[in-house]
């Protein structure tokens, strides 16, 4: 069965209960469950990883170079996680990077992405659909013979 990578960076544990106004209501759990609803029928499962700390989130895209797929919601390593952006470099399967917020509607230092360049896509301000949504890019994206 092939694992899709979801891998949420800093303060994304706490999503529901972090500036909702921002980030909207639905936790992680609830994340979680969307996007594993939405790879269930190719065959699917998720490997949901959420860690504070950019060595671990490294850690995490090393231990799971053979998933079909990868969904990286990096929080504010978007800006300044050269080593993170070196790992996601090495990847070797498409990832979609997401912002639940419009980081172009926010403050200036977060109109940038080291990482975006890397992607195969970018979901940005669309809340917990765009994790949905990359999932169902990355149905598309990965060839059936990577499954
Ligand atoms: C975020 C946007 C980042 O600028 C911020 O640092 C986050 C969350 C988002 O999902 O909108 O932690 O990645």
């Amino acid at each position: 069965m092939s694992t899709l990578l979801l891998l949420n960076g800093p303060n994304l544990g706490i999503l529901g209960r972090r500036q909702p106004e921002v980030y909207g209501t639905a936790t992680l759990a609830d994340i979680e469950s969307a996007v594993s609803a939405q790879v269930a029928d190719r065959g699917w499962k998720i490997a949901s990883i959420q860690r504070e700390s950019e060595g671990d989130l490294i850690h995490a895209i090393q231990d799971n170079y053979d998933s079909a797929g990868a969904i990286v919601n990096p929080g504010a390593l978007m800006m300044y996680g050269w080593s993170l952006r070196d790992a996601l470099a090495n990847y070797p399967n498409p990832w979609i990077e997401v912002h639940l917020s419009n980081v172009w509607a926010r403050e200036s230092f977060r109109h940038e992405s080291i990482l975006s360049a890397l992607a195969s896509g970018v979901v940005v301000g669309l809340g917990a659909l765009g994790y949905e949504l990359a999932a169902q890019a990355l149905l598309r994206l990965v060839p059936p013979s990577s499954d």
